[in-house]
């Protein structure tokens, strides 16, 4: 009987361990915000456009000269979410009117300084993105423009 209790007592510790050890392995974060995010082939997106991956929380935008940005989708005012109003070719946030242009530069406050970014490299002819570094920047430059 003591046995059967000592022998049960050791199965729970080993169960709980096991599930503790689980929890400590890293979970892949690829495909979703906090990982890299395979956008898809440069062809895929014609310049000029903006293209939305909520999973990832950014906005992919290729810019008429061909080159690629990718832009948190959160407003660098109080943190809500932008949306893109391609009829207005700006993003605009609903919480208290901040709008911004393509490249992401304030075109209207309270928010302080342009759309944060994330780290766009072209491999094998797909785009990036890595959102688990955010990148942040007063304005546009060209320079932050990624061209395969
Ligand atoms: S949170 Fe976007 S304007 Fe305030």
């Amino acid at each position: 009987m003591k046995m059967g209790a000592s022998a049960l007592s050791l199965l729970a510790v080993l169960e709980v361990g096991g599930a503790s050890l689980m929890f400590m392995q890293p979970r892949s974060l690829d495909g979703e915000f906090g990982g890299e995010v395979n956008a898809g082939a440069v062809d895929s997106f014609p310049p000029g456009s903006v293209t939305h991956f909520p999973d990832g929380r950014f906005y992919l935008i290729r810019a008429d000269s061909g080159g690629f940005l990718a832009v948190y989708q959160r407003c660098t005012h109080l943190g809500c979410t932008v949306n893109w109003e391609p009829n207005q070719n700006r993003f605009f946030c609903p919480c208290h009117a901040s709008a911004f242009d393509i490249h992401g530069d304030v075109q209207n406050p309270p928010a302080p300084r342009a759309l944060d970014t994330f780290a766009v490299t072209i491999e094998n002819g797909e785009v990036i993105v890595n959102t688990a570094d955010i990148q942040t920047r007063d304005q546009f430059a060209p320079e932050q423009l990624v061209h395969s």
